[in-house]
């Protein structure tokens, strides 16, 4: 099939290049001429694991192609995936602005006489009405026959697993009232799902809902669990021990009940928002969704009110090394990521910043106040144990796999003092303390701080 993905960021180049992957032929659109022709030469916007060996290959074997003219795309195209961003707005719904802009530009180029256009968008509900009216206006001016049907077909990748979850989803939900183009959707997705089908087929409205519900739910056992965490630190209680206890329950299970120092990333922050504002404006009280968001931004500060509690408000003169910048592992994601907040409040009282991260040091730097950079408050180093020397403290603030079991003597060796602010529950406060070591975990009872 001839499919064109409009916008090639972190879900766009995923699909097409999975898609390409599949044997389909594949345009990727994005205005960001700079994207593209680095793309053309190999050069990728983003890291996700994998996915740079398979864009070389599905290019140079002519299925993967690069372009910023939606209208060269729509040439051979008659699918059109909508994959630019849906930033919120200044009231925390949903911005539109993109995704429309191009349901605009492809009433103007569309050429095939029958087109899909799939939201993979994360957008609110209602939007494939909005998307299919901006699409049928432009062709109205145009005076053609051109038919099209809209489908939503929302996308749950896990960014750092991305390629995994596209080549063998858990689930494809598509969302669509018309015959012709569930079945077309379904020869599309056909090749990933040889093993069983996973195609949940429903309603326009219901699949823009359940991409929604599904971020909110997972954000709400983080948050859930967060919170229990603080309560373990008041009762001197092991939270980690609780976490075991609870997540062999079948029906709570292990997964996203891990305290830490907060969510980010480019989804659970902005979809929970989202789903609030969608609540407000039917005149619902979401009381649970607006726990979770006021709970997930106190945890931000957890790292910096433990170092604070520790060293004093005034962090004149001290150096903290940051382990971990990226909002999650095995990614370059530093969107809403919890470094963020923890470097700022830690800057803001006079501290000094060494930082490692394996991969997202370059989005880090784009993210720091030119004045941090210039006068040395916020270092970056390419090597873990180079962040320590000199530091007064480490601070774990993402659990990438090289953190997990690090030389701990080496790092008593190299901090001014043995101190570690575990913001991920990766360590053993017993163990650590046995090492000598000062340890301040999340929800870890008095024994980790
Ligand atoms: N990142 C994730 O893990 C993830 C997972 C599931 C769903 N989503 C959703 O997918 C959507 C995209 O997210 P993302 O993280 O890939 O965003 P992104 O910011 O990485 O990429 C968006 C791309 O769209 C391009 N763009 C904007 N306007 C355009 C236009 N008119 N024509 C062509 N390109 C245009 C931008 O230049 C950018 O490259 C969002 O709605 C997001 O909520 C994201």
């Amino acid at each position: 099939m001839n499919i064109a993905v409009i916008g090639t960021g972190y879900v766009g180049l995923v699909t097409g290049t999975c898609f390409a992957e599949m044997g389909h032929n594949v345009t990727c659109v994005d205005i960001d001429a700079d994207k593209i022709e680095g793309l053309k030469h190999g050069v990728l916007p983003i890291y996700e694991p994998g996915l740079d060996d398979m864009v070389d290959k599905n290019f140079k074997e002519g299925r993967l192609h690069f372009t910023t003219s939606l209208a060269e795309a729509a040439q051979h195209a008659n699918i059109f995936f909508i994959a630019v961003g849906t930033p919120p707005g200044e009231d925390g719904s949903a911005d539109l602005k993109y995704v429309l802009a191009v349901a605009r530009d492809l009433g103007k180029v569309m050429v095939s006489s029958y087109n899909i256009v799939v939201d993979k968008s994360t957008v609110p509900v209602g939007t494939a009405d909005k998307v299919r009216a901006t699409v049928q206006a432009e062709l109205d001016k145009r005076g053609n026959d051109i038919r099209f049907d809209v489908v939503s077909n929302p996308e749950f990748l896990k960014e750092g697993a991305a390629i995994d979850d596209f080549m063998r989803p858990d689930r494809v939900v598509i969302g669509t009232d018309s015959e012709k183009a569930a079945k077309i959707m379904h020869d599309l997705y056909a090749p990933f799902m040889r093993n069983h089908e996973v195609i949940i087929a429903m309603g326009v409205r219901e699949a823009e809902m359940t991409k929604y519900t599904a971020n909110a739910m997972l954000a709400t056992k983080i948050s859930f669990m967060n919170e229990i965490a603080a309560l373990c630190e008041r009762l001197d209680v092991d939270v980690e021990q609780v976490r075991l206890g609870i997540g062999s329950d079948r029906r709570i299970g292990y997964h996203f009940i891990y305290p830490g120092c907060g969510y980010g990333g480019s989804c659970f922050p902005k979809d929970v928002k989202a789903l609030l504002r969608m609540a407000q404006e039917n005149g619902l009280d979401a009381w649970v969704l607006d726990a979770v968001e006021r709970r997930n931004d106190r945890q931000k500060h957890r790292l910096a009110e433990k170092i604070f509690a520790r060293f004093g408000t005034d962090l004149s003169g001290k150096t903290f090394a940051l382990w971990g910048l990226a909002f999650k592992p095995d990614t370059d994601d530093m969107r809403e990521a919890p470094s963020l907040v923890l470097i700022e409040q830690l800057i803001t009282a006079g501290a000094t910043i060494r930082a490692h991260d394996p991969v997202a040091i370059e989005t880090a730097t784009r993210e720091m106040k030119q004045g941090w950079l210039d006068d040395g408050r916020v270092r970056f180093f390419e090597h873990q144990y180079d962040a320590l020397d000199g530091a007064d403290a480490m601070v774990l603030v993402t659990e990438w796999k090289p953190f997990r079991n690090p030389d701990f003597d080496r790092i008593k060796k190299t901090l001014t003092a043995p101190i570690i602010f575990d913001g991920r529950n990766q360590y053993d406060p017993s163990e650590l303390k046995d090492l000598g070591f000062e340890y301040f975990g999340i929800g870890r009872g008095k024994v980790g701080g």
